[in-house]
Formats: structure tokens, sequence, C-alpha cells
């Protein structure tokens, strides 16, 4: 991280007004929610759903902190256009194999309204699986204020996030900002 430290000296680290989550306490964090999968699904072969693109650093290194044989697959939706979501969700790719019987663990970058994973999540159910939680790496609980974070049934949280604009490890702004290896709150000049 130190490296990285200074790979990310200026540049485009200069649109973030501030740093939330940096590289160290990610990867913590995320080695804990392995670690509690490890135990959660023991003597079983969990199937990742990663949502791209979003999800992509967080899959990488979950999957390396879950000491399970499992598999991975892709599923590409679209619900957000800009800085707001739309609660329209269309599937842009789905997933390449059937997930009958499969114990199924969604990989979401973070839960803003919900409605995307609470889209996922029925749709998944519809095909068969033995069972399908969520892992996201953070929850914009403020948006759902009252609504405890169950009712969206995600089981696995990393952060639970201040309902800022957030980019960076996988979140971007127009495409951008995914290569960060940190997560932070753009700057409002950079999107207005
Ligand atoms: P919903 O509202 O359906 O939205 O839970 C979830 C999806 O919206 C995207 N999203 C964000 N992307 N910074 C981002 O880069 C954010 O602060 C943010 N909030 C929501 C994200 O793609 C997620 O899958
Ligand atoms: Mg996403």
């Amino acid at each position: 991280s130190e490296r990285y430290a200074k790979i990310w000296e200026g540049g485009l680290r200069g649109d973030l007004r501030e740093i939330l989550y940096d590289v160290d306490t990610l990867q913590s964090t995320i080695l804990d929610m392995g670690e509690q999968i490890t135990r959660d699904y023991a003597g079983k072969e969990p199937l990742l759903v990663a949502i791209l693109k979003g999800s992509y650093p967080f899959l990488a290194d979950l999957a390396r902190a879950i000491n399970l044989p499992l598999t991975v697959d892709f599923m590409a939706v679209s619900s957000y256009k800009g800085t707001k979501s739309t609660g329209v969700v269309r599937i842009l790719k789905d997933l390449d194999r059937s997930i009958s019987g499969r114990d199924v663990i969604i990989v979401e970058d973070i839960i803003d309204s919900g409605l995307t994973l609470q889209y996922l999540r029925e749709n998944l159910r519809g095909r068969g699986p033995a069972s399908v939680e969520i892992a996201a790496l953070l929850d914009k609980k403020v948006v759902r204020a009252g609504k405890p974070n169950e009712d969206m049934g995600a089981k696995y949280v990393g952060f639970e996030c201040p309902n800022e604009f957030v980019v960076g490890y996988g979140l971007d702004y127009n495409g951008r900002y995914r290569n960060l290896p940190f997560i932070g709150v753009l700057r409002e000049e950079v999107y207005s």
C-alpha cells in the first residue's frame, strides 16, 4: 500500500474531496467477510455471481479470501444513469450457466435504493437455486432510513456508507475512477 500511495499521489486522486476507505481498510474488511463466508458455507461450493462492472475488484479480493471450492459467474445490469438510480433494471448480460441447486452469493459493489438487488434476487430465486444471499461492499443505509438492512436481506455488508456519490475500487462516474485502489467522494465540481 506504500507503492499505491506513491502511484496515487497526484493526478486522478485530486478529483476526490475525501477518501472514505483506504487500501488497508478495504482489504481488512474484505478478509473478514471472506472468513465469515468460509465458515457459513463450510462443506458447500458457493457460486459467486458478480454484478458487472462495479464489483470486479471486490469479487477478486473477496474470492481470494474464501477458502472453499467455488465458481464465479457474471451478470451485467443497467439501473443507473449518471448519479441517480432509476429503478429500471435491464439485464445486459445474463449468467453463462444454470444456478439450479446452487448456493448463490450475489456480489455487489453498493446498495443504494436497493432496487437493483431486489430485482436481481427475485430473478435468481426464480431459477431454482438452493439459496441466494447478498454480499455488498457498501450499503448507503441512510437512503432507506427506518428500514434496517435486514429488509434488504444483505447478509454480508462491508461498510455502511454515507449518502454521497462515491467512486473508486470499481465504482465509477461515467466509466471513470474504477481503477482507484481506495473509495472516496467525488468533488462536486467534477460532475456539475
Ligand atoms: P440501487 O439504487 O438500485 O443502485 O441500489 C445500485 C447501483 O447503483 C450504482 N450506484 C453507485 N455507483 N457511486 C457509484 O459509482 C455511487 O455512489 C453509487 N450509488 C449507486 C451501482 O452501480 C449499484 O450497483
Ligand atoms: Mg453496480
